[in-house]
């Protein structure tokens, strides 16, 4: 059991091992959480963000887990609780991202992103709001909640669903919890997508360039230190929503 004197408490961030959510990690390590990394597939890099946050002399614990399994996700905070004696933060990061419209979207597909992006972080908030007394719930959305770009049908409506949620869990887990999101636009290019994709995409951002991981991570730091907002959504997006 890992005790947590002097430090702000403990932070769940979801999908921790590379890209938003490693950031995310490593500055809520610099704001004195100790942190919970869960991850799935990404072990070598999970093991190695948690290093980086030992070094700088914080405490990082790994989670392996397959959030697309209920079961397993149901068990993420209860395992957590077994190695930290509480839990404040929950960032909800973790998501999965394929292409798809309505009419070609196979029903596996929209399974998998719901269960991802909108049931594990629903099962997660219940199970936080049912173990852990206060704190502060995090969700990571999209910029495109607010459009109807066809494109990723299922991912998007899983990410709509999640931003419903947010608003909705806000309001039932008020006082005791806030729950907020983030909706960035464009920060990191598909680990799959050709090269000059952020390039190409970047014309249509209002503020005409992309965004950068720093930004994220800084709107993390403001909900935070805010005690007063809750049920808020920030677009990171140079405005893309706006259009
Ligand atoms: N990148 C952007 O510019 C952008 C734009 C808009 C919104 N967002 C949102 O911001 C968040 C982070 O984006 P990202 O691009 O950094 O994410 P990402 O790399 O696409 O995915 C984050 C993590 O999700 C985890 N994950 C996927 N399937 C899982 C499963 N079955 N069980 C458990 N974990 C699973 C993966 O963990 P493992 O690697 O350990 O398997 C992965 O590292 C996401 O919610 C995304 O929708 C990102």
């Amino acid at each position: 059991m890992v005790r947590e004197n002097k430090t702000q408490g403990v932070a769940l961030v979801t999908g921790g091992a590379k890209r938003i959510g490693k950031a995310i990690c490593l500055s809520l390590s610099s704001s004195g959480y100790k942190i919970a990394l869960h991850y799935h597939k990404s072990g070598a890099q999970a093991k190695n963000v948690a290093k980086t946050i030992r070094q700088r002399g914080g405490t990082c614990e790994l989670f392996p887990f397959d959030l697309s399994d209920y079961n397993q996700a149901a068990t993420l905070i209860p395992n957590v609780l077994k190695k930290f004696s509480r839990l404040n933060v929950l960032v909800n990061n973790a998501s999965i991202f394929e292409p798809s419209t309505i009419s070609n979207t196979r029903l596996t597909s929209l399974d998998d992103h719901f269960a991802v992006n909108f049931k594990a972080p629903y099962i997660l908030t219940a199970a936080f709001a049912s173990k852990c007394k206060k704190g502060h719930i995090i969700n990571i959305l999209d910029t495109h909640i607010t459009d109807n770009q066809t494109a990723h049908a299922a991912y998007l409506l899983s990410k709509k669903a999640l931003g419903e949620l947010t608003k909705l869990s806000a309001v039932e887990l008020a006082p005791r919890i806030r729950v907020n999101g983030i909706a960035p636009g464009l920060i990191f290019a598909p680990e799959r997508a050709k090269p000059g994709y952020l390039e190409k995409l970047t014309g249509r951002v209002p503020l005409k360039k992309n965004g950068d991981v720093g930004q994220i991570t800084q709107t993390i730091e403001f909900l935070m230190n805010n005690p007063y907002v809750t049920g808020q959504i920030i677009f990171n997006d140079g405005g893309e929503h706006l259009i």
